[in-house]
């Protein structure tokens, strides 16, 4: 891992944290509850948006220069968290092992976006969810030039963080079916730039399982 990769880009993550993106990240942690994991941890961005109502939290995280920032938050929020330096596309634990899991700003990023969800849908037990909060392709064409020029720039700053993908079909290729969606624009030309999508989408029912707790209203906008 480069000089940049290590000691640039966690910092970086953290000074590009905005009141605005929080709001997001509570509205996208909304009614998350149970035994969790969360794919790309990074620098614990959400750590101290997770409702109380988690009762084990557990996260992969392929870059150990993210670490001691997410360690640091986790300390600062309260949270006890079981930190696995790993990818998204070889999660180290057992079919059905968690009630939710948690995606934010990661799919843009990761190698293989399906073999992610496939994972996470293989984790999660039947009838749980995913939350999701991601920066994806926009649907305005003019934004959309914009975001495919600017995307090999964009991968060098962003290691690896692609502007254009269409998160949403991936989300509901892998089989998940998507209860709750909306789209939110943030300030600026960043914010253009990065339009998002948030959701929370469930894994089907198997035969003879559980029926999933209804999820909670949602906060008002
Ligand atoms: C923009 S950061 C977002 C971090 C955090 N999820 C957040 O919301 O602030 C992208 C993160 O995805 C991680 N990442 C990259 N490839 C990954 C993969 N294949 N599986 C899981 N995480 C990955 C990066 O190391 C980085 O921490």
């Amino acid at each position: 891992m480069g000089f940049y990769a290590e000691k640039i880009f966690p910092w970086l993550l953290d000074k590009l944290e905005t009141p605005e993106m929080g709001e997001q990240r509570a509205l996208v942690l909304n009614g998350v509850s149970g035994v969790v994991l969360e794919i790309g941890l990074g620098t614990g961005a959400n750590l101290p948006y997770y409702p109380d109502d988690v009762r084990l939290l557990t996260a992969v995280e392929p870059s150990a220069a993210m670490q001691p920032r997410a360690e640091q938050r986790a300390k600062e929020a309260g949270r006890t968290i079981t930190l696995t330096q790993q990818a998204g596309e070889r999660l180290p634990f057992e079919d059905e092992r968690f009630d939710a899991v948690v995606i934010t700003l990661v799919l843009c990023t990761v190698e293989d976006v399906s073999t992610v969800l496939t994972e996470a849908l293989r984790v999660l037990r039947s009838g749980g969810r995913c939350h999701f909060l991601e920066h994806v392709a926009s649907p305005d064409p003019k934004v959309r030039k914009w975001q495919d020029r600017l995307n090999g720039m964009n991968k060098v700053v962003g290691c690896g963080c692609n502007l254009n993908r269409d998160t949403e079909s991936a989300i509901r290729a892998a089989g998940f079916c998507i209860d709750r969606f909306n789209r939110a624009t943030l300030p600026g030309f960043m914010g253009k730039l990065h339009p998002l999508i948030r959701g929370v989408a469930t894994k089907p029912e198997a035969i003879g399982s559980q029926n999933p707790a209804p999820l909670p209203p949602p906060p008002p906008a």
